[in-house]
């Protein structure tokens, strides 16, 4: 038999886990109903304008996308800075495929990326997947990407620096502040990558926001997407920030036609639906307060959260023991492990009636380890 050639750096790449579907959990554990607060999807459902211009799309299926993808950029970059145009955005098969597109085009072999203990692991899969290794900051104390530490932390091998704010899973964000101060100390030849995911959710006035930096001219690019407040998960739409030469090098990364003209369409659409975005930041942030309430009253601790999801952290049973049985009660949340944090547990907000539920379920679950 052919003796095949393997790319030794993708033998070394653990596969993404990613959070158990609702059919999955259904028909695993034999359950007619099933919520799922695991991967800190929008509960309102996608966007209706987005839906609406997707629906008028698909008469188009039969073209490859083009007019599409320039249409998006041009009109997303204004909503950025004034100063913007579709030179300073990349749109991408979501924000993973972005993250794929920085990490393809500034990581080489024996390069380092850091980024913290603690977060999305997909920075340290592509890392690895580039032939990379990554330098694992703790967070701080109080669950938040350590900017001094991660300083330290920069050697000669550093090619990428990995934020992520607000951060999944704690939901801490990274401050103005800190952010200045830290982006005037990288060496140039670094390139700092802010994912922010959910920073539509955060509400604190002096959270960092990475367009600033790009405007300063800097090495920074921001990873942001579709799918979280405006419900587009499904549809995979993602895209880059940065200054014009970054934004026309990452092109090179770039597959022909990554993401369609559905897609696309429905992305751009999303941007007009204020009504949905207004509905969605508002449900957030009422049921985040909700949900504090509910864990104090039970005793839990958790951090206190800028995005779309709470992290309960040294909960008074095995965490990952406690997401099964969280589980097995039609509650899906997410074990907290895999993001570096073994003693929590992750639970996306849902709409009041299914942050109920997870209560409910949890109070349950907690008073049956209690008399175990
Ligand atoms: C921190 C972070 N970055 C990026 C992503 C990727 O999102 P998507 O590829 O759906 O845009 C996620 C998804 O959950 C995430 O949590």
């Amino acid at each position: 038999m052919t003796q095949l050639q393997l790319n030794p750096n993708l033998l070394k790449v653990p596969l993404y886990v990613a959070g158990k579907t609702i059919e999955e959990v259904e028909e695993e554990y034999g359950l007619d109903e099933v919520v799922k607060m695991g991967s800190n999807e929008n509960p309102l459902g996608p966007s209706p304008l987005a839906v609406e211009a997707a629906a008028k799309m698909l008469t188009e299926a039969h073209r490859y996308p083009g007019y599409w993808e320039k249409e998006l950029r041009r009109k997303l970059a204004p909503t950025l800075d004034p100063t913007f145009t579709e030179k300073n955005v990349l749109t991408g098969n979501g924000g993973c495929d972005i993250l794929r597109m920085v990490t393809h085009a500034f990581m080489c072999e024996g390069g380092e990326t850091i980024t913290a203990s603690a977060t999305f692991p997909m920075f340290a899969i592509l890392t690895t997947m580039f032939g990379g290794k990554t330098i694992e900051v703790p967070l701080t104390p109080d669950h938040r990407f350590d900017l001094p530490a991660i300083l330290r932390a920069i050697t000669p091998a550093t090619r990428l620096i990995f934020l992520c704010t607000p951060n999944n899973p704690t939901g801490t964000i990274v401050k103005r502040c800190e952010a200045d101060e830290f982006v005037e100390k990288v060496p140039e030849r670094v390139v700092v990558v802010f994912d922010e995911s959910y920073l539509d959710f955060s509400t604190d006035p002096e959270r960092a926001d990475s367009v600033k930096y790009v405007k300063q001219g800097r090495n920074v690019v921001a990873a942001r997407s579709f799918s979280k407040k405006s419900g587009l998960a499904n549809l995979r739409v993602g895209y880059a920030i940065g200054r014009e030469g970054i934004i026309e090098y990452l092109h090179h990364t770039q597959m022909p036609f990554n993401t369609g003209s559905i897609s696309l369409a429905a992305a751009a659409a999303s941007l007009d639906d204020y009504d949905y975005q207004r509905r969605s930041t508002q449900l957030i942030e009422e049921e985040r307060a909700h949900l504090y309430d509910a864990l104090d009253s039970l005793d839990l601790d958790y951090v206190r959260s800028e995005a779309n999801f709470v992290l309960i952290v040294n909960p008074p049973m095995d965490a990952k023991q406690m997401v099964e049985a969280i589980l097995r009660k039609g509650v899906i949340v997410r074990w907290a492990g895999s993001m570096g944090m073994p003693n929590a547990v992750r639970v996306t907000l849902g709409t009041r009636e299914q942050n109920q539920q997870f209560v409910t379920v949890l109070r349950s679950v907690l008073e049956e380890a209690r008399a175990a």
